[in-house]
């Protein structure tokens, strides 16, 4: 279902974890929250989820407010048909697999035969349907992080949200559970919210991206469209650009370097004079000498 939030802020005393923020995620939309540790995506995903109470805003999923601070509404977590998945292993070690993820339709009132059809239909989709009768702490990382998918899908959940749930495992595995999450995210076409603070997690799970920095979102957009035109300097060097150079905004389409004066011709796409000239070294060329050799590569390439 649709989320949408408008006007977010969470102050914990008199710091701001979250400042004013509008966001939506569309129907069976994968968003990705990006940013560094500390600027507020916890914060965000626990504010949607109820578990934190925002100082101020509104909150809807599929169109219903379940958070308005202007008429009072505020509904408990287990009432907006919410899955969360977190960073840390938040399964019951002493229960099994299976277990673990018929509880909480235990809890839901749920039948048993309706209960063992929909915990190993979801076990199905995350691999784990021979582990159903395993003992959770005899699990690895990868496959506690599995069981904890699979009991958050079990539950049909409206909204997905995950809070850097593979940040805990080893580099392959984190990428092979990555693809795998993007794969299930487009079959069940669930809407979700993933944070992360990794770009190239971002980058492969994301429809769109939502960059965040000090509490607000600064910039949203497709994966290639972030990644082209990062909307300021700062993202930029967040996203891994190593040249960041002072530059003033000249005639037409040309910029001049402060520190040397020398003229480049580039398209800024900011506004304002004093810029900043961002170049992946993967976008350089070295060409021959002569630079109408160069430009005219520069020119097919801008065809494309
Ligand atoms: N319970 C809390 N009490 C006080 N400050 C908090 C609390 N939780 C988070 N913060 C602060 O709010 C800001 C945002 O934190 P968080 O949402 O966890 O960021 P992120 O998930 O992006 O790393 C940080 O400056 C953090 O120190
Ligand atoms: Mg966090």
């Amino acid at each position: 279902m649709k989320v949408e939030v408008h006007g977010l802020t969470l102050t914990y005393g008199d710091a701001v974890a979250v400042s004013d923020l509008d966001l939506t995620v569309d129907e069976g939309e994968s968003l990705v929250l990006l940013g560094q540790s500390g600027c507020g995506k916890t914060s965000t995903m626990r504010c949607i989820a109820g578990l934190e109470t925002p100082t101020s805003g509104v909150i809807s999923i599929g169109g219903r407010p379940v958070f308005d601070s202007g008429s009072g509404v505020n509904r408990a977590p287990n009432k907006r048909n919410i899955g969360m998945v977190f960073q840390s292993y938040a399964i019951w070690p002493h229960m099994t697999v299976f277990e673990n993820v018929a509880f909480p339709l235990r809890m839901k009132g749920r039948k048993g035969a309706e209960i063992r059809a929909a915990v190993r239909e979801t076990l199905e989709l995350v691999g784990l349907d021979h582990l159903a009768d395993r003992g959770a702490s005899l699990l690895s990382g990868g496959q506690m992080q599995r069981v904890a998918l699979a009991r958050s899908l079990a539950m049909q959940p409206s909204v997905l949200l995950l809070d850097e749930p593979l940040s805990n495992l080893d580099a392959r595995l984190r990428h092979r559970l990555r693809m795998e999450l993007r794969e299930l995210q487009l079959r069940l076409g669930v809407t979700s919210m993933y944070v992360t603070h990794d770009q190239d997690e971002a980058l492969a799970l994301a429809d769109r991206i939502a960059l965040m920095q000090s509490g607000r979102i600064v910039q949203i957009g497709t994966p290639p469209e972030i990644y082209a035109q990062p909307g300021s300097a700062s993202i930029a060097e967040f996203l891994g650009v190593d040249n960041i150079i002072p530059v003033t905004r000249e005639d037409g389409s040309c910029v001049r370097l402060t520190a040397t004066g020398q003229k480049v011709a580039v398209e800024p796409y900011a506004e304002g004079g004093d810029l900043r000239l961002c170049v992946r070294a993967e976008d350089v060329v070295l060409g021959p000498e002569s630079t109408e050799a160069v430009s005219y590569r520069h020119l097919k390439k801008k065809k494309r």
